[in-house]
Parts: C-alpha cells; sequence; structure tokens
C-alpha cells in the first residue's frame, strides 16, 4: 500500500508543505530537490534514530546525487540544552555550512526543537528541514516553527520561532518506536480531538486501538487529520498571539509534572501532556464549565490507552502542589502576573480562560495529588 498525502500551511513567504505517506525516506532525495540551493546537506539525529536510519536516508540523498554530513546527539529530553545547543552550532559551523544550505532534522521533538533552533540563530538563520520519526513529532512538533531547548528554569523557555521549508513525515518509521513512545505521542493526537473537534475524538474512541497496534491505514489517517488541525491554528496564529495557545491543552499542568520527574524516562512528555489534559477536563467540570460525562469520557479513553491519568501512577511521585505551583508560574503563557489556563466547555471545545486563581488552582492540584 502507497500512501501520500500533502498538506499545506500557508504562511505567507514562510510557507511549506507537510507529506504524510509511506516509503518517503527511500523518495527523500527527490522531495528536498527542489529546495537544494546546492548539492549538500547535513543531518541531525540522535543516536537510537542514526543507528536505524541515517544509513538509508544517507543512501536516499546520494543516490540524488547529494553530499551528506552528519552530526549524531544524544537521544533524550536532556540534549535540549545550552551545552547540546553550542556543541550542535559549532559542529556546524566547522562544517561550513551556509545560510543557504538544508539542515535536516531527523527525530523525534528533541532533535527537532534543537535542530530547527541551531537553525533559527546559526549564521542568523539558516533554512532546515523535519523529518520526524516519532508519532509526537509527526502530529505535533514537527509542525508549526516552534523551535527550543530547555532552561533550568523550565521547558522550552529559550527558543524561536522558525518554521521548516518542508516536512517529511514517514509512518513507516513508526514501526521501531518502542510502544510507551507510540502511545506519548497519541496523547497530542487526542488533543486535537479535545481542543476543537468532537468527531475526531469520536473516530479515536474507535479507531485507537487499531492505530496503536500499528494499522497503518489508521495511522496515516490520525497523522494527516492532526496536521491539518495544527495547520489550519498555526496559519491563524503564527506566533501565539491567541488561539494557537488552544494547542497547549494538558501542558501547563504537564510540564509541572515533567520538571518535577527531571524531564526522565519517569514521565514522558506525551505522557504528562495525557495526565494534564485529564486534569484540564476536570479543572473545567470544579468550574463548571464542563459536564462530568464529557471528563470521564477523556479519561476513560485515555486510560484504555494505557496513558496517565493521575500523579499516583507517577512511579515515585511525592511533590507537593505548591511545588507544581512553582513551575505552572513559569508557564509561558502567564500575563501581567495572571494564569492562563487552557480548559474546555465539552469535548472538542477548548478556550482560553484568562487570570485563573492561583489559590484556587492549588487547592485543586492538593486534592488531585490524593485522587
Ligand atoms: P524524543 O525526541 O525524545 O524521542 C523519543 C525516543 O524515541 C528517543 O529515545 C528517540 O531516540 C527514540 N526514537 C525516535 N524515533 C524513533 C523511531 N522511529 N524508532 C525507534 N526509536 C525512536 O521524544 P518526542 O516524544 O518525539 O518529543 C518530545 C519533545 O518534543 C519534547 O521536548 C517536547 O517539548 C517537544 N515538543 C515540541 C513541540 C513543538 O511544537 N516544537 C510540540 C510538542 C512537543
Ligand atoms: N505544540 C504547541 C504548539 O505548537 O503551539
Amino acid at each position: 500500500m502507497c500512501i501520500l498525502e500533502k498538506i499545506h500551511v500557508g504562511l505567507g513567504d514562510k510557507s511549506y508543505d507537510v507529506f504524510v505517506g509511506t516509503s518517503l525516506i527511500d523518495r527523500a532525495g527527490d522531495f528536498l530537490a527542489p529546495h537544494l540551493r546546492r548539492d549538500r546537506v547535513v543531518i541531525i539525529t540522535d543516536e537510537n534514530v542514526g543507528a536505524l536510519y541515517l544509513a538509508p536516508l544517507s543512501q536516499a540523498f546520494a543516490s540524488s546525487g547529494i553530499k551528506v554530513d552528519a552530526i549524531t546527539l544524544p537521544p533524550g529530553e536532556q540534549t535540549k540544552s545550552f551545552e547540546q545547543l553550542e556543541q550542535l552550532c559549532n559542529a556546524l559551523i566547522e562544517l561550513k555550512v551556509e545560510r543557504n544550505d538544508l539542515i535536516v532534522a531527523l527525530g523525534g521533538g528533541v532533535i527537532g526543537d534543537i535542530t530547527g533552533f541551531a537553525a533559527s540563530i546559526l549564521r542568523r538563520g539558516c533554512r532546515f528541514v523535519q523529518i520526524p520519526t516519532t508519532l509526537l513529532a509527526q502530529v505535533d512538533s514537527s509542525v508549526g516553527g516552534k523551535t527550543a531547548i530547555n532552561a533550568k528554569g523550565g521547558k522550552n523557555l529559550i527558543g524561536a520561532f522558525h518554521q521548516p521549508v518542508l516536512v517529511l513525515a514517514d509512518i513507516d518509521i513508526l514501526t521501531s518506536l518502542p510502544p510507551r513512545e507510540l502511545r506519548a505521542g497519541y496523547a497530542e493526537v487526542v488533543k486535537y480531538g479535545l481542543l476543537g473537534d468532537a468527531s475526531f475524538f469520536e473516530w479515536l474512541e474507535e479507531n485507537g486501538p487499531a492505530l496503536l497496534s500499528g494499522d497503518p491505514a489508521q495511522m496515516s489517517l490520525a497523522v494527516q487529520r492532526s496536521v491539518e488541525a495544527k495547520a489550519r491554528i498555526v496559519e491563524a496564529d503564527e506566533k501565539e498571539a491567541g488561539q494557537r495557545a488552544l494547542l497547549n491543552l494538558g501542558h501547563t499542568f504537564g510540564h509541572a509534572f515533567e520538571a518535577e520527574t527531571g524531564y526522565s524516562q519517569k514521565l514522558l512528555h506525551g505522557e504528562a501532556v495525557a495526565l494534564g489534559m485529564v486534569m484540564a477536563f476536570d479543572y473545567s467540570v470544579v468550574h463548571g464549565f464542563c459536564s462530568p460525562d464529557h471528563a470521564a469520557r477523556v479519561r476513560t479513553h485515555l486510560e484504555a490507552t494505557g496513558l496517565p491519568v493521575s500523579p499516583r501512577q507517577i512511579n515515585d511521585f511525592d511533590a507537593s502542589a505548591s511545588k507544581l505551583m512553582t513551575h505552572i508560574w513559569q508557564d509561558k503563557k502567564v500575563s501581567s502576573g495572571k494564569l492562563t489556563f487552557i480548559l474546555a466547555r465539552e469535548i472538542g471545545q477548548a478556550f482560553i480562560a484568562n487570570d485563573v486563581d492561583p489559590v484556587h488552582l492549588e487547592e485543586f492540584l492538593a486534592t488531585s495529588l490524593q485522587d
């Protein structure tokens, strides 16, 4: 079965296409050709992804007459650091990467985020391509141009908006993804249903299990539908002046838990988002915005998928509500000293709640930690 869909992200002179399909790695040279100013690329990957896909991707480029250099970084969230960014930039300079060369991010959200950020600052801005290799990166981080590293004070606090020139989402690549990583990425798929598309959430309730067991047709449909949803939001609000913040559903809670677990294997980003989305719906119920039935459906679906829905499911987790609040105050949506959360009126109807009461929120967190 050969699948190929093109989703256009219309951003004026920063517009680009996202291709979702099978066997895209083998044809990567053909996809990149229209964007090349000279016949060379530099691939940035991590050790896990590099071991599996660097050779086939390099081979595909070579067979199109494209010269390849590669830089391999350690895997994991810790790679989104100043130290790794400095080494990466120095390595790119050593390779004499020019402004118009193409830098290729081959990996999950970690590689996409650090590579995109390096591309945004190297020689005041180089062009880059995303070849996302996790479900999370295919449906979310590779599209929309958010790039970042983490700071001591919080996640993704140092970064830039820098759009790729092309995204190749090859769903064949997802077959090697560990099941836990696939599930974590699935949380970001569910997010699109919860924030703005109730019929997609219903589709996922029915088809999610097949998708997670590797059905390529269902996987491709879910990736396409997610990318389309993200593309429309990014087109309307590239720099997050308003509605793009909806894509943060579950993230303010989630980031606090990720920070408290040290951005470690204890809690993957997508798992934190799943837990955060359950809490966002529960908090919406507490405020009387949302009916308990909708919150229960969200919890049931994510739980059935094997994603965490309560802080008590995180191993050895003993942070207090006040500790979580210190992370929440570092959220990028904090504005004029007020907390902003993405809450929901129902499944498919998320909204931006400004001026969330911190005292009430801390009480809610304290209760959630005991549930
Ligand atoms: P990741 O990049 O750490 O990848 C997860 C693990 O899977 C890594 O160990 C990696 O080596 C391995 N891996 C990747 N692809 C594989 C494959 N095909 N086969 C086998 N192993 C593979 O994690 P992620 O979940 O992709 O990304 C998380 C990051 O994305 C976080 O830092 C998060 O902040 C960021 N993010 C960014 C945005 C954005 O808009 N820029 C959106 C969402 C998330
Ligand atoms: N992942 C959130 C965003 O791209 O805005």
